[in-house]
């Protein structure tokens, strides 16, 4: 498992997206993709728990699932205010006891599942866990952006942190090899980061074949701009 999820996440939460005002929009516009009526959200692969904080504040009824067991203490203290149900638990193996009407995986979740086995068994435990008419909504690694526009380094910065990612991509296997020197002030920290990359006809197929009606794929969750080979994410809403 990777170290930025099981011990720097305040490293990760800091470098990624770190702002809670981000989180808000992005799940101001996720909720326009809800059908009728949500009343309960299963987020997967919540990280610190900020989605859900901000669906709890609309009133939402929000569960939670975490891989890193530091993310789940890190959540559950962000949560503390509110009933969240959260839990250690791996996707791929998940079995839910409840159902619900939307189920979130934000921010790459499905795609740090290396195997495409992997993927449509998480998809399986997730079509399972809806309710009719719910919708799942996440985003992966964007395929047609990395083999028409690949950069073999990437740098992020941000709140004093510097990260240099090196890039390499094993087309076959649809993998995005990654590993980073990450420094903040005087420390300096590695990470290897491995993701699965998906092309939208794929994702379309293997979703129906899952079972979903309803696909849409986009750049972002505006919802506006379809995908294209210049964005790194491609953000799926489906229904059941
Ligand atoms: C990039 S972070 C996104 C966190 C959060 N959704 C956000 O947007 O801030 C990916 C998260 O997925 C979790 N994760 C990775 N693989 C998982 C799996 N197989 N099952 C559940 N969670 C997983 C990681 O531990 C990490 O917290």
């Amino acid at each position: 498992m990777n170290k930025l999820f099981t011990k720097y996440l305040d490293l990760y939460d800091q470098l990624y997206y770190g702002s809670q005002v981000l989180y808000k929009k992005e799940v101001a516009e996720i909720i326009k993709f809800f059908p009728k009526k949500v009343e309960n959200i299963l987020d997967i692969g919540c990280g610190t728990g900020k989605h859900a904080l901000e669906l709890f504040k609309l009133g939402y009824s929000v569960d939670c699932i975490d891989i890193s067991p530091l993310a789940v203490k890190t959540a559950k203290e962000n949560l503390k205010k509110y009933r969240a149900d959260i839990k250690l638990q791996n996707i791929v193996n998940y079995k839910s006891v409840k159902k619900y009407d939307a189920v979130l995986a934000l921010f790459m979740v499905l795609s740090y599942l290396q195997k495409e086995s992997d993927f449509t068994k998480a998809l399986r435990n997730i079509y399972k866990s809806l309710n009719k008419h719910a919708v799942l909504i996440f985003d992966v690694v964007n395929g047609w952006q990395l083999e028409n526009n690949f950069e073999p380094k990437l740098k992020v910065s941000g709140r004093g942190i510097k990260a240099i990612w090196s890039r390499k991509l094993v087309p076959q296997k649809q993998l995005l090899i990654t590993s980073a020197l990450i420094t903040k002030g005087k420390n300096i920290y590695n990470e290897e980061e491995n993701f699965r990359y998906y092309f939208p006809g794929q994702l379309k197929d293997i979703l129906k074949q899952a079972g979903f009606k309803k696909v849409k794929i986009f750049i972002d969750y505006n919802g506006r701009k379809r995908y294209n080979t210049k964005r790194t994410k491609l953000c799926v809403v489906c229904y059941k």
